[in-house]
């Protein structure tokens, strides 16, 4: 095997190298985020949240903001519905935006995305899905990619369904195919399967295949690539308990002392604070304190205190007196 750091695969015309992936997390993935991430460095492609296409040709401002690039690339747009036409049309909206990539969602578990067919419920009709596909392959230029979960529930796991779906999407002209090997029905419980992405790539698809799921430390990214030859990898959680984890696969010497993980920390909630009002950010930091104050000295102390305050400025104040009290104590 290559190493890692060294290899490449393509998306249409799109290089991606170093073949990692930022996995689209709703809610949690936005622009703030994967530029925090790109600026940590060893990711190369990145994805935004899932926006409805609903959403986005009715102009929501939510669905809008949603498309906002992180100054990376490659960014891929990720869209979700089940209605070709207004897929084609938010394809087309993403591709104005400036994505390189328009991205299909045929994993999202939400009912209330499948209750309207969309996401992993896609899963369950190849027909809709098909239509789906060709109507945003047709619509836009840039390439277009899926990221699908294997399954709606154990029965179709079982029947493998998930093959017919990979060769429709050779057919139709898909350039990647990002694979999460749960079924809709596991949401995320339980481990991904990693088999089924090795079975994908023995298909030989024209398209190349991005493997995703459960991966958590650079050994696992390494492991998944060996394990199922899979041409890159997508990782989701793993980056946001450890925002670290795309610099560490690509350098294995590579250390994060506590002052640096502060330093970080705050250089991120000050990016929030550009981008939000009071309220949203104090709810995007609250979700990611506890994420990246692991392992430092007095982490429970420290977001307890956190927890109590209500103003991000606060926040940021308690966070540079923890920085400059670890610089006095040399301690990292
Ligand atoms: C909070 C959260 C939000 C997610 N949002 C999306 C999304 O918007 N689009 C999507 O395709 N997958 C979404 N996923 C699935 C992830 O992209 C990924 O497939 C899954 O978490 C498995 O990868 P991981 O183990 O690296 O996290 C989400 C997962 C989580 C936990």
């Amino acid at each position: 095997m290559p190493e890692l750091s060294q290899s490449s695969f393509q998306i249409g015309h799109l290089t991606i190298k170093p073949v990692l992936a930022l996995a689209p997390l709703h809610e949690i993935t936005d622009k703030a985020f994967r530029a925090f991430i790109r600026e940590i460095g060893g990711v190369s492609l990145t994805v935004s949240e899932m926006v409805s296409s609903e959403a986005l040709i009715r102009k929501a401002h939510k669905a809008e903001r949603m498309l906002t690039g992180d100054g990376g690339h490659p960014f891929a747009v990720q869209i979700a519905g089940s209605r070709p036409e207004a897929m084609a049309d938010a394809a087309i909206i993403a591709e104005q935006s400036g994505a390189d990539i328009v991205d299909i969602n045929m994993g999202c578990p939400a009912s209330n995305v499948t209750s309207c067919f969309a996401g992993s419920a896609l899963l369950r009709d190849i027909k809709l899905a098909e239509s789906c596909v060709k109507a945003v392959v047709k619509a836009v230029s840039t390439p277009v990619t899926v990221k699908m979960r294997i399954a709606w529930d154990d029965s179709q796991k079982e029947r493998s369904d998930y093959i017919d779906f990979l060769k429709m999407f050779e057919n139709n002209g898909i350039a990647a195919v990002t694979i999460h090997p749960r079924t809709r029905t596991q949401q995320y419980t339980g481990r991904a399967d990693w088999a089924f992405i090795a079975r994908a790539v023995e298909l030989g698809m024209k398209y190349p295949v991005i493997g995703n799921g459960d991966v958590i430390t650079p050994e696992d990214a390494e492991k998944m690539i060996l394990e199922t030859g899979c041409n890159g990898v997508m990782i989701g959680r793993g980056v946001l308990y450890n925002p670290f984890l795309f610099k560490q696969i690509m350098d294995k010497s590579f250390c994060v002392s506590h002052n640096k993980r502060i330093g970080i920390t705050i250089r991120f909630f000050e990016m929030l604070m550009k981008l939000y009002d009071e309220r949203e950010t104090l709810h995007k930091i609250k979700k990611f304190s506890g994420h990246f104050t692991k392992g430092i000295p007095g982490a429970s102390g420290l977001r307890q205190k956190l927890n109590a305050l209500h103003d991000p400025v606060d926040i940021l104040g308690e966070l540079k007196a923890l920085q400059a009290m670890l610089n006095e104590n040399k301690g990292n």
